[in-house]
């Protein structure tokens, strides 16, 4: 393992261009046993209900994850922070999906106590096998991103979401709702994650430098998300708070107009995580009327673009079921760049440490 620098400027440079390869590894490991032996093992029967538990960045990697279940298998789930899980009711049987890079945190494993005392079956989802959220869940999936230095996550974030994917689809195949074929269509999808990063990192650095300038005097900033992009302008304004110091929130869009819209004023960055629907397009006129200064992700012709709408160049177009995920390398970058331009440590945020061991 390569635990060095290279010629990147820092960490998160270089684990932010290893997610496409982090991908494809994880692909060529797992994808042959998605929809087969990949579940089976584990024991647990098909869930009726996901209970969501994490903190930061693995919290809303579990959010992308549930949102696959639910769309593909019907699947409901609830989210909770794991600070909250002991002070929360759960569904009763529900199948626990407990997420940690690290899976050191004191606050997961503190969950994991209250969920075990509820008699909760818990699949892990971490980047460290020998961690002690490995040993204490009934099954465990390793993301296999390698070692992340960066204190902000990036790769392990991607990697959480492709292997809880995996997970899902195998256990929507064990239930029945997929058969042999559609396991087939969606693991060759999947495997195209690894470009569709790869040309998002493209994209990402040809755009974020230009804009960098008229945004680095902003206070603040507001992310906006509708339907399977939200969890990513989440994601976003997670990772500039963390690397720039700066105030962000995240809304669903449509919440604009209850609250968030009084924030707006002329030359407030808005950063829109864009699905292309009408009424995302309707609260990007609203927050440009008055003066906000829009910067779009996603689409081909928006501010960053994060993939083509054309398969030219064998790039995909994209992953409808799995929502946005190329949607967080332009946040990411943002980011960076913006920290880098008010010289942050972007690898070591003040008041921030990689893995949190007191509650
Ligand atoms: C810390 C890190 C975050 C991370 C969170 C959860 O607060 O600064 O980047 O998302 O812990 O860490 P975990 O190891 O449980 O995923």
């Amino acid at each position: 393992t390569d635990l060095t620098r290279g010629l990147h400027p820092d960490f998160m440079a270089k684990e932010i261009e290893q997610q496409p390869e982090v991908v494809a590894d994880f692909m060529a490991t797992w994808g042959p046993s998605i929809g087969r032996k990949l579940w089976s093992p584990f024991g647990l029967a098909m869930p009726r209900h996901l209970t969501i538990v994490g903190c930061g960045t693995s919290l809303h990697a579990g959010r992308a994850v549930a949102q696959v279940a639910a769309r593909l298998g019907g699947i409901p789930f609830t989210s909770i922070e794991a600070s909250e899980v002991a002070a929360t009711t759960t569904v009763p049987g529900s199948l626990a999906v407990v997420l940690s890079q690290s899976g050191e945190t004191a606050d997961v494993l503190r969950a994991v106590d209250a969920l075990h005392g509820r008699s909760h079956p818990i699949l892990a989802l971490t980047n460290n096998p020998h961690s002690a959220l490995a040993r204490r869940a009934q099954a465990v999936m390793i993301c296999r991103a390698g070692p992340e230095i960066g204190v902000a996550a990036t790769k392990t974030f991607t990697a959480q979401v492709v292997g809880g994917t995996a997970v899902v689809l195998s256990m929507l195949a064990a239930g029945g709702v997929l058969d042999r074929s559609d396991i087939h269509r969606l693991v060759t999808q999947l495997e195209s994650v690894a470009d569709l990063m790869a040309y998002a990192i493209g994209a990402a650095r040809g755009s974020v430098p230009d804009l960098v300038p008229a945004l680095v005097d902003s206070p603040g900033f507001v992310f906006l998300g509708r339907g399977p992009g939200r969890v990513f302008a989440d994601e976003g304004a997670l990772k500039l708070k963390e690397l720039t110091y700066r105030w962000a929130e995240s809304h669903a869009a449509g919440e604009l107009k209850h609250g968030p819209l009084a924030l707006i004023e002329h030359g407030t960055p808005v950063i829109v995580v864009d699905d292309g629907s009408d009424r995302l397009a309707a609260t990007i006129e609203e927050v440009r009327a008055r003066g906000a200064r829009v910067l779009s992700i996603g689409p081909e012709q928006a501010t960053i673009p994060a993939r083509t709408s054309t398969n030219a160049h064998g790039l995909a177009r994209g992953v409808d079921w799995l929502g946005p995920l190329e949607s967080v390398v332009g946040l990411q970058v943002l980011a960076r760049e913006l920290a880098v331009a008010l010289g942050r440590d972007v690898d070591k945020p003040r008041n921030l440490a990689k893995s949190v061991t007191v509650e």
